[in-house]
């Protein structure tokens, strides 16, 4: 995908791996990168440094809690309002929180699906939108039960589930809009420092857990992340990324609808 001209919003920017993934895009020639974060100090300070290096304007800060479907909205309109139509939507803003699971739901799994839902009326070709590409973040753990974080995984699976069932809609991926998602494990960024940062049941068990699986590097996800961006053909596509196996792309068999 050509980057140069296209508008991007990234949730759960301000930091951690939605902060790499707006610098990927600034860096491969996004016109417009919209920082959408809860945490305003550091969103700004995000936007101000990248700024200084990739040109003053070409990211923007939005506070918006993911979880509030008003800012959600209201985040769209001053995107299509300044910037014109949306080409590429990230959902990625997430907590680990296993006491606060109602929480934790809220914005990973429902913040998730009110931002694919604004970025698919954004997007879709019928309605006056340039088609795009939705990527969603899941984890490994959208994909396989982790005992010291049952209601994260429950929210993650939700998420795979969701952008695979979009993904087979023919009716909206032939308006041009692509969708995947990405399934990362560990990676090395505040969400996995036991503490206030995450919440997970048994952490002793949880960091031995860490150590046997290994870390992510930042980048090594950023690089997965612009492969599903880049690729025309990544509908459909999981991107999971360990620190043994490095990135895989598994490309969802769709059902074929025209047996029905
Ligand atoms: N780091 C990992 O080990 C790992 C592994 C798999 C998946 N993930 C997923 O990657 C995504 C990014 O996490 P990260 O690793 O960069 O962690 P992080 O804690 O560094 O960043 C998360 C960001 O989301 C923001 N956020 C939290 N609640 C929000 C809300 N209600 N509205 C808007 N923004 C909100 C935070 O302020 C923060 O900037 C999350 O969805 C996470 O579940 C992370």
């Amino acid at each position: 995908m050509a980057l140069s001209g296209k508008v991007a919003i990234v949730t759960g920017a301000a930091q951690g791996l939605g902060k790499a993934f707006t610098e990927r895009l600034l860096q491969r020639g996004a016109r417009q990168v919209c920082v959408a974060d809860v945490k305003v100090e550091d969103g700004q300070r995000t936007v101000s440094d990248f700024g200084q290096t990739y040109g003053k304007d070409r990211a923007t800060f939005v506070k918006c809690d993911v979880s509030n479907e008003k800012d959600l909205e209201d985040l769209f309109v001053a995107v299509k309002r300044r910037y014109g139509p949306l080409d590429i939507m990230v959902n990625n803003a997430g907590i680990a929180n296993e006491t606060n699971w109602s929480k934790m739901v809220d914005i990973n799994m429902k913040g998730l699906m009110k931002g694919t839902f604004l970025a698919i009326e954004a997007m879709r070709k019928d309605t006056g939108g340039h088609g795009g590409v939705i990527v969603n973040v899941a984890s490994s753990a959208g994909l396989t039960p982790v005992f010291c974080t049952p209601s994260y995984c429950a929210s993650k699976y939700g998420v795979v589930g969701f952008t695979l069932s979009w993904a087979e809609s023919r009716t909206i991926v032939d308006l041009g809009i692509r969708f995947a998602v990405m399934c990362p494990a560990f990676t090395d960024t505040e969400i996995i420092k036991l503490g206030t940062n995450s919440i997970m049941l048994q952490p002793e068990l949880a960091t031995k857990m860490m150590d046997f699986v290994g870390i992510n590097k930042v980048e090594t996800v950023s690089d997965a992340f612009m492969q599903l961006v880049d690729d025309p053909e990544s509908n459909g596509t999981i991107a999971t990324i360990t620190a043994n196996h490095g990135i895989r792309f598994k490309r969802h068999k769709f059902t074929n609808l025209s047996m029905l």
